[in-house]
């Protein structure tokens, strides 16, 4: 039997490898590497994808979030709310700007219990900062990020690193808040060959302040307005997103929509969760993300092990039980209930746009056939 990977980057080289090595030789054509006009083209095609006015590329998702904390104005001290079950980077965007993270709980769908959040913010006008992820692609409620925004004038930077092409009743993530910031590490559905990110945002100065931060804030050439950063996106990595992967993206999302449409009809275990997203959302379907109860999960890795089915857990230790965390200020608002049992029960199937027909008919006989959650 051959494996069902979780990413299948020997697959996506065969589909786009051709595209890969032309943007690369029109890069060492141009005798340009670093900030040029492959950059520059990138970040207007992504924009116009996204639907915002500024897209600018940097070195990672966790620097776009930096500096999207920065731009926005934060302060050393300042109190952000976020999520205590993400990549470790959300909070360590925050650390690494001076502020402090507090977490609540998540929902049933291990993404920011919005409900929550908003006690939190009613109850300490301390906390002007709040930094939501639209987990596995998943969009948060952007109803409700935008009247908490207005309600308690709060700064809403969005962690879409997993969630290009995620809407919430049409509207994009990433657009109610002052700024977002985005990933394209190989394995987002945006992914590069290494790593990339972007901010996005919608304001002409914000845009300014960002393309100073990511370039050791200077505003001309050896003229330093602010401590900024060496955080630019490689005009090779720019070429090939232009080339090779923005090209390809709507359809590789409508494949992982494929997927996850199999695999919500097909998979029917009682003792197995699928964590769909609310009606009015449409997830580009980063992750697919099932729970079972915390005692049956290495039996269920296990079992698709042994049909040679990968699978990944998204995120088994949250983020304030972190060793580093113990170096670091940080905040829990009541318990965070919720999200231990997805930490500790959470198991993500494989899910990509080189999955074949046969491979997704596999996983799900393979979920259904397992014997030991039902017993
Ligand atoms: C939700 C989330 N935020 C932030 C990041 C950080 O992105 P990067 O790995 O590009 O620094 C990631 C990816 O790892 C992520 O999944």
């Amino acid at each position: 039997m051959h494996p069902v990977l979780l990413n299948d980057f020997k697959r996506q080289w065969a589909e786009i490898g051709s595209d890969v090595l032309r943007a690369v030789e029109k890069v060492g054509a141009s005798g340009w590497y670093v900030l040029g006009q492959e950059v520059r083209r990138f970040e207007i095609a992504l924009a116009s994808h996204w639907g915002v006015r500024e897209a600018i590329g940097v070195a990672s998702g966790l620097d776009a979030i930096e500096i999207a904390l920065r731009a926005a104005g934060l302060q050393p001290g300042d109190a952000v709310l976020t999520t205590p079950l993400s990549a470790f980077a959300t909070t360590l965007a925050v650390l690494r700007v001076g502020g402090t993270p507090i977490f609540c709980d998540t929902d049933e769908n291990g993404l920011l219990n919005l409900d929550l959040a908003e006690d939190v913010l009613r109850s300490d006008s301390r906390i002007r900062f709040l930094l939501p992820v639209h987990l596995f692609g998943q969009s948060l409620n952007l109803d409700r990020l935008g009247e908490l925004q207005t309600r308690y004038g709060t700064t809403i930077i969005e962690d879409c690193a997993q969630s290009v092409g995620a809407s919430w009743q049409g509207r994009a993530t990433g657009t109610v808040g002052l700024l977002s910031a985005t990933s394209f590490y190989p394995t987002k559905n945006l992914g590069a060959m290494g790593d990339g990110g972007a901010v996005l945002m919608n304001d002409a100065n914000l845009a300014e302040k960002v393309r100073r931060l990511r370039d050791y804030g200077q505003s001309a050439k050896y003229l330093h307005d602010e401590i900024g950063w060496n955080s630019r996106l490689d005009e090779v990595h720019a070429a090939i997103l232009s080339e090779a992967v923005l090209p390809r993206l709507t359809a590789w999302t409508s494949r992982r929509q494929q997927v996850a449409t199999a695999y919500t009809n097909g998979i029917t275990h009682p003792a197995i969760r699928l964590l769909r997203p609310a009606s009015p959302s449409a997830s580009c379907e980063h992750l697919f993300p099932v729970a079972v109860a915390a005692e049956h999960r290495a039996d269920l890795e296990g079992w698709l092990k042994s049909q040679s089915i990968g699978t990944g857990r998204h995120y088994p230790i949250l983020i304030p039980d972190q060793k580093a965390m113990t170096a670091a200020n940080h905040e829990v608002r009541g318990e965070l209930t919720v999200a231990h049992r997805l930490a500790q029960g959470e198991v993500s199937l494989p899910i990509h746009p080189q999955l074949t027909q046969d491979e997704v008919e596999r996983v799900i006989a393979a979920v259904n056939a397992w014997s030991k959650g039902s017993q």
